[in-house]
């Protein structure tokens, strides 16, 4: 089939390199001219694993192509996908449809008769439904409206798109269900694929992504409680995750929800509620636990130092808000670095694939090439996203060349045993007691 998809972000570029590769003719639409050259000649502008082969064999089969032409790119499709930006508007909260607004109002003249127009992005219940009146009334061919929200996550984004859970797809007519039916087919084997009515399939993305935060913010919740009564939140994760009811996914403690769909997601949510009068008290508590959560995350740190860190080096292995992406929106490391910065900390990062994004939000910040050269004569070590390469380096080389070799764990990645071992003086998980080394007893 022939798919153009407007707007080529992380869920833009992976949808439409994922449908190349199942044999659709995709075109890729872009306002960013930049983005458009870079993957015109093959060249992947975020990190996302594997994505890079992909692109390279959907360009020379040319089952994929970009342009910055809006005109063109609708001229070219049976269906027209919109799946730009959703952010929260920051005065309101309320989301930000400005940019799917824009997309529907340029779309409206080009369309031609018998079109599906598929509503990718994450929006609030009703606006696939207000999109269609938008546009129709800006032209005079019939065209059908859907939304088709997407669930994949930064990092596992291919093999998400390629093996999904399930394929969720809101219509109002058998035309563009049968089309999206179609589109969707080579990948429906091993799934689901739920046809719902428009308003449905918009409250399943929020719902799904709105629990999931609830998940993590409940163990968070419960590692305080652990701190303070002596118990340990990975057994206690683990211990409730291996009930098939409640499942292990998304109930690792840490530093708090961050990224580009959850704090976004769960205050649409909340607004959305209010304005239909049905108030969503879980998700509204959600958002007010995370953001304590991570307004005081540094207040780890400032135990270390009696409360000062004043001319302290911190240092900080990852600050993209998961492994495996480059994406720093929302990530925790925006809350602690410049609060610790505001308290006279100087801050030393390393982050595989954060720095791009990261200079620009996190001024004042010394980047480093690697995580041994961050930690070099800091006085802390701060570990707040658990990028599987951290596993690799040397923690006795680590520890000896700290100022102070102390270790804060926001992803329990290591544990008691092994920061002892290799040399650091304490060590500061999550959801667990602390510990640190009684020196003047280990140097008497
Ligand atoms: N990122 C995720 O993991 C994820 C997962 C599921 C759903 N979503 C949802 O998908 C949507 C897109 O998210 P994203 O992370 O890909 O965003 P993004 O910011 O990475 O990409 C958006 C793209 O749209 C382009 N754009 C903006 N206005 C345009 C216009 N008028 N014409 C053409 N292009 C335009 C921008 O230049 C940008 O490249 C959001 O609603 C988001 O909530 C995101």
């Amino acid at each position: 089939m022939k798919l153009t998809i407007i707007g080529t972000g992380y869920v833009g570029l992976v949808s439409g390199i994922c449908l190349a590769e199942r044999g659709h003719h995709v075109c890729c639409v872009d306002i960013d001219e930049e983005k458009i050259k870079s993957l015109q000649s093959g060249v992947v502008p975020i990190y996302e694993p594997g994505l890079d082969v992909l692109l390279e064999k959907n360009l020379n089969n040319n089952h994929i192509s970009f342009t910055a032409d809006l005109k063109n790119g609708v001229a070219h499709a049976d269906i027209i996908m919109i799946a730009v930006g959703t952010p929260s508007n920051p005065d309101t909260q309320a989301p930000d449809l400005k940019y799917v607004d824009a997309v529907a109002l340029s779309i409206a003249p080009l369309l031609k008769e018998g079109q599906v127009v598929v509503v990718k992005s994450t929006s609030p219940i009703g606006t696939a439904s207000r999109l269609k009146q938008l546009i129709q009334s800006h032209c005079d061919v019939n065209f059908s409206m859907a939304t088709n929200p997407e669930f994949l996550r930064e990092g596992s984004a291919m093999n998400d798109f390629m093996q999904p859970d399930r394929i969720v797809i809101g219509v109002e007519d058998d035309f563009a269900s049968k089309k999206l039916e179609k589109l969707y087919h080579p990948f429906k084997d091993d799934c689901e694929l739920m046809m719902t009515d428009l308003a449905s399939a918009e409250m399943i993305k929020y719902a799904a992504n709105a629990f999931l935060a609830t998940k993590i913010t409940f163990i968070n919740e419960v590692s305080n409680l652990c701190e303070k009564v002596g118990a340990d939140v990975s057994q206690v994760s683990k211990g409730i995750g291996l009930d098939t009811r409640i499942g292990s996914q998304f109930l690792e403690a840490g530093p708090g929800f961050g990224g580009s769909c959850f704090p976004k997601d769960t205050l649409a949510m909340a607004y959305v509620g209010q304005q239909a009068g049905a108030h969503q008290e879980i998700v509204e508590t959600v958002i007010k636990v995370n953001d304590h959560r991570l307004n005081m995350l540094h207040e780890k740190i400032l135990k270390l130092f009696n409360g000062s860190v004043h001319n302290k080096t911190i240092a900080f292995w990852g600050v993209t808000f998961k492994p495996l992406t480059d994406d720093m929106r929302d990530s925790p490391a925006l809350n602690i670095i410049p609060q610790l910065q505001s308290l006279g900390a100087k801050c030393v990062v390393y982050d595989p694939q954060g720095k791009n994004q990261g200079e620009g939000l996190l001024p004042n910040v010394a980047w480093c090439e690697s995580a041994c050269e961050a930690a070099r004569n800091a006085d802390a070590l701060c570990i707040l996203t658990h990028w599987p390469e951290f596993y690799d380096v040397s923690l006795e080389e680590t520890a000896i060349s700290m100022q102070t070799a102390h270790l804060v764990d926001f992803r329990n990645m290591f544990n008691f045993d092994i920061a002892q071992k290799s040399g650091f003086i304490s060590y500061t998980p999550i959801g667990m007691r602390a510990w640190v080394a009684n020196l003047e007893a280990t140097h008497s």
